[in-house]
């Protein structure tokens, strides 16, 4: 199937980012959210990011405003039903996750594919929402998804052959860098990066040392472009803890248990640079 109509749903970083990184290929986009102030803030985001590019002279300004042209926006699942790929890119809350597949496995052609962007689930167990688990599959974008070069592919253990080449036909023209992994809690970005994270915030718990030199260990003594303090402000605080449980209760293994001050933090509200308050203060 010659893949051009893409729905993405759910328009928060990740959302925006990948609408972004499709239109941008050419790709004619219908980026769907619950509420137009959602899909507003979306809208301006990528207008941003994109002149950002243009600023940059990565692209040209005839590029940007024809990326900006292929995007359209919707409140309604129901104008997903012509698409040939649809990405759902909702909140990481599986019940939420479950029954946004349900509706739009019912409305989308039987011969769309359907990509999750998890960073952590069971594509398996999502894959069990639609009546089409062969043609789903994980595709984990990374942030600021314009930027990163990776997409880790997730098979499930019924997606089919044909979606993974179709998926991985798909990354090219995205000019992203298609990794394939097998199916297992983290996959493989976020079993590594998660931990790592967690073990920071361990160290400054136990008083190892500051914020600052836990970060600057790992930049200039690693080369990390951020610190993994920084990193999770960037990501998100409830993000990375969602993550650490998955894992945990993935794998049943100590090792993956989340830092008491991570489930703290999260439960005051600091959840790093979308609330502007986390291990550091960022600009909301
Ligand atoms: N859209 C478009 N372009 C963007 C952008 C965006 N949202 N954000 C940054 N850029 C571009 C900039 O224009 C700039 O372009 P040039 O190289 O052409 O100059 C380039 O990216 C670098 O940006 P900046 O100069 O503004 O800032 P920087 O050098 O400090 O880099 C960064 C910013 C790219 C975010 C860098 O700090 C970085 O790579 N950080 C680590 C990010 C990371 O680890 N991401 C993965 C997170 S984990 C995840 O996403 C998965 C998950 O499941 C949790």
């Amino acid at each position: 199937m010659d893949i051009r109509e893409v729905a993405v749903v759910g328009s928060g970083t990740m959302g925006n980012g990948i609408a972004h990184v499709f239109a941008l290929n050419g790709f004619d986009v219908l980026l769907i959210d619950i509420r137009e102030e959602y899909l507003k803030t979306a809208v301006q985001t990528i207008e941003k990011n994109l002149e950002g590019q243009v600023k940059k002279e990565n692209i040209t300004q005839k590029q940007a405003s024809k990326t900006f042209s292929r995007i359209n926006t919707s409140i309604s699942l129901e104008d997903c039903r012509e698409v040939d790929f649809l990405l759902e890119a909702v909140n990481e809350d599986l019940k939420i996750m479950k029954d946004v597949l349900v509706l739009l496995d019912k409305i989308c052609k039987p011969q769309t594919i359907f990509a999750t962007n998890t960073s952590s689930m069971s594509i398996t167990d999502l894959a069990t929402s639609t009546s089409r688990p062969e043609k789903f599959i994980g595709m984990h974008f990374m942030n600021p998804v314009p930027v990163m070069k990776l997409v880790e592919l997730i098979r499930g253990i019924a997606t089919s052959p044909d979606t993974i080449e179709q998926v991985f036909d798909l990354s090219r023209k995205l000019q992203k860098v298609p990794v394939e992994v097998h199916d297992f809690p983290g996959f493989i970005s976020n079993r590594l990066l998660m931990p790592m994270i967690n073990e920071a915030i361990f160290c400054l718990m136990e008083g190892v040392f500051s914020k600052e030199s836990i970060d600057t260990v790992m930049k200039l003594g690693m080369a990390h472009p951020m610190g993994p303090l920084e990193l999770a402000d960037f990501i998100g605080l409830d993000v990375c803890l969602a993550i650490m449980e998955v894992l945990y209760s993935g794998f049943k293994d100590s090792k993956y248990r989340p830092c008491p001050v991570l489930v703290n933090m999260v439960a005051a509200g600091f959840l790093g640079c979308k609330t502007g308050k986390g291990f550091y203060d960022c600009k909301k």
